[in-house]
C-alpha cells in the first residue's frame, strides 16, 4: 500500500536526484595572462575528459560572431584590458555547458573578479558545483616574455602586445587576487607554480584529477 508519505518521499527523492544529476561540474582555471593555462587545460582535457571552456574564448569567438548583440562591447573590453560584464560571460559559458553532452568543465580565465564572482554565484550557482580552483602561479615577467614570445609567433590575438599586457596584469593583480583568496580562505584553491616546463607542471596537476 502507498501512503501519501511514500509518495511524497518518492516525489522528493526523484526530483532531488535529477536536480543533482543536472549539476555540472567545475573546476574554475585562474593565473595571470601567460602563466600557461590554456596548455595544461588541454592536456587535462584529453586525459581526464574534461570539456575547456575557455571564457576570453568565447568572448573572442562571440566578438568575431557577424549580428552578435554582444560584439561591439566585447570588443570595447576587450581592446581596453577590462572585464566584460558578468552576465554576458554567464550567459555565454552556460550555453556551451547547455550544448555540451559532457558534465565536467574547466572554466578558464573565470571569474576575474568581485562581480564576476558575484554573477556566477547568482546565476550559476545552483546549477553547478565548484570542484577547487586551480590557480597557476607565474611571476610578471616570466609570463610577459612568454606573452611576447607567443604575440611574436603569431598567435593571432590582438591583445599580446606591451600595452595590453601591462593592463591586463594590473587588472589581474587589482580584481583576480581577491578573488583566488576569497577561495583560498574556504580551502578551495589548488596551487600550482607555472615556471617549470610543460611536463613537470602537469605531472602535478594530474594528481588533483587522478
Ligand atoms: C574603452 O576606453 C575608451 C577610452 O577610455 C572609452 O571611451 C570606452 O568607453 C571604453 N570601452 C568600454 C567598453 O569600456
Ligand atoms: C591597480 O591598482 C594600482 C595601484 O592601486 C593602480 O595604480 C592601477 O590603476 C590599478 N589598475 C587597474 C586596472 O585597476
Amino acid at each position: 500500500m502507498l501512503n501519501r508519505f511514500m509518495v511524497v518521499s518518492w516525489v522528493s527523492r526523484t526530483v532531488h536526484s535529477l536536480v543533482m544529476a543536472a549539476k555540472y561540474n567545475v573546476v574554475f582555471v585562474l593565473g595571470g595572462p601567460g602563466a600557461g593555462k590554456g596548455t595544461q587545460c588541454a592536456k587535462i582535457v584529453e586525459k581526464f575528459g574534461y570539456v575547456h571552456l575557455s571564457a576570453g574564448d568565447l568572448l573572442r569567438e562571440e566578438r568575431a560572431k557577424s549580428g552578435s548583440e554582444y560584439g561591439e562591447l566585447i570588443d570595447g573590453h576587450i581592446k581596453n584590458g577590462t572585464i566584460v560584464p558578468v552576465e554576458i560571460t554567464c550567459r555565454l559559458l552556460e550555453r556551451a555547458m547547455k550544448n555540451s553532452e559532457k558534465n565536467d568543465f574547466l572554466i578558464d580565465g573565470f571569474p576575474r573578479n568581485k562581480n564576476n564572482y558575484e554573477g556566477w554565484n547568482k546565476e550559476m550557482g545552483d546549477k553547478t558545483d565548484l570542484k577547487f580552483v586551480l590557480f597557476f602561479t607565474c611571476p610578471l615577467e616570466v609570463c610577459t616574455q612568454r606573452c611576447l614570445d607567443r604575440g611574436a609567433a603569431g598567435s593571432g590575438r590582438t591583445d599580446d602586445n606591451i600595452e595590453s599586457l601591462k593592463k591586463r596584469f594590473d587588472t589581474y593583480m587589482n580584481a583576480t587576487m581577491p578573488i583566488i583568496e576569497h577561495y583560498e580562505s574556504k580551502g578551495l584553491v589548488r596551487t600550482i607554480d607555472a615556471t617549470r616546463d610543460v611536463d613537470e607542471i602537469f605531472d602535478e596537476v594530474s594528481k588533483l584529477f587522478a
